[in-house]
């Protein structure tokens, strides 16, 4: 009864110009592995659960993209949504497409913008967890101890404990201003949200008629024998009505029903260009370079991603991200990069 949600369908503006909106980061190998970050993200699956039990959901707009890189994963099992409309609507449509196919279906859904260091444990973790909510109805998340103050996560105040390694989540606060996320931090009460959830469809049924009405209204409006093709017709009228809508705000932080797993599978985020930063190793000068030709001299906790074929020279750069993809070039201050491409990332020329 094991199931797999895979999220493909962000825009991965963060990690721009690098990830482009008709080309985000999930599709690229970013660091030249031979295989993008969403075919990692189904390789990895793929050793857990059944493959034939992956589903995917993504944009419309990425759906070539998809069934290029997974030919293993059949259109059935891909749902293209036509407009973004955030995590929380798009999970409430496949978890009752898998609960149509397997009524005492447990899922995990998997964001494709992650890194995991410790497969094995990672595995173990996640057998641990499709087991507790198959037996209890909560909505698991996983979490890990925060490193640093970084207000782009979730953060988790763990509660009374449940079971080995899961604990009830007293609070859950999504992407806190930096004051908060240093307050959270300090406390040693808090862990990150890895956006890695947890349900049995049941129970993640009960907590979208709860939180969302209308979009599970909507949903129920489906013919159960509706096919593919027409459920996708029914989705192109009324997905636009759905909230815009992450499930860490619409569901976690509003749920008294959430756990969280204590994990310790070495994670990172690939959304931002920090994120890596922090996550990857650096050289003797604290420099990150992700598969680039560049020389660096007298230079200092930089990230650096250039084109292949592309050869640099630095001198004396110091806690920069140099990053440049196809005709665009963003050169930074490592702290300023989110409000920075946020202002930029909607010119045409740079989309
Ligand atoms: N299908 C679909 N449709 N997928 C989407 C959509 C959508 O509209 N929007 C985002 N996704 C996918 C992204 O591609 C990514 O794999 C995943 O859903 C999470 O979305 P992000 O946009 O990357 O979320 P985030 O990074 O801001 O925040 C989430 O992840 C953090 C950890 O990386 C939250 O869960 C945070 O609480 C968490 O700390
Ligand atoms: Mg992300």
């Amino acid at each position: 009864h094991n199931y797999c949600l895979i999220l493909a369908g962000g825009k991965g503006r963060r990690l721009w110009p690098w990830s482009r909106e008709m080309f985000p980061k999930q599709f690229i190998d970013f660091f030249g592995t031979g295989r993008t970050q969403l075919q990692q993200t189904y390789d990895r699956m793929a050793k857990i659960v059944d493959p034939s039990h992956i589903f995917v959901n993504t944009n419309v707009e990425y759906l070539d993209l998809v069934t290029q890189q997974l030919p293993d994963v059949s259109r059935e099992r891909i749902m293209a949504e036509p407009i973004h409309r955030n995590t929380a609507p798009s999970i409430a449509w496949a978890n009752h497409r898998i609960s149509h196919i397997d009524s005492d279906a447990c899922m995990i859904a998997v964001p494709s913008d992650q890194i995991i260091f410790n497969e094995e444990a990672f595995k173990k973790n996640v057998l641990e967890g499709l087991a507790f909510v198959a037996a209890n109805n909560s909505f698991l998340t996983m979490g890990v101890k925060p490193t640093r103050p970084e207000p782009g996560y979730g953060y988790i105040q763990m509660g009374d404990p449940q079971e080995k390694y899961v604990y009830k989540v007293k609070s859950f606060t999504e992407k806190p201003d930096r004051e908060f996320a240093k307050m959270f931090m300090d406390s040693g009460e808090f862990y990150w949200n890895t956006g890695l959830f947890l349900s049995n469809v049941n129970h993640l049924r009960e907590e979208f008629s709860r939180f969302l009405p209308p979009v599970l209204r909507s949903l129920d409006e489906i013919n159960v024998h509706a096919s593919v093709q027409e459920e996708e017709n029914y989705m192109q009228e009324h997905f636009t009505a759905y909230p815009n809508l992450s499930v860490d705000m619409g569901i976690l932080e509003k749920s008294d029903h959430v756990s969280v797993m204590k994990c310790e599978f070495g994670w990172a985020d690939v959304g931002t260009w920090h994120g890596i930063y922090e996550a990857l190793p650096k050289n003797n000068e604290n420099n990150v370079v992700i598969d680039s030709d560049v020389i660096l001299d007298n230079c200092h906790g930089n990230i650096i991603k250039l084109p292949k074929g592309r050869l640099g020279v630095i001198y004396g750069l110091e806690d920069f991200i140099v990053a440049e993809k196809d005709n665009v070039l963003l050169i930074c201050k490592k702290e300023d990069s989110s409000d920075l491409v946020r202002k930029y990332v909607n010119e045409t020329q740079m989309k």
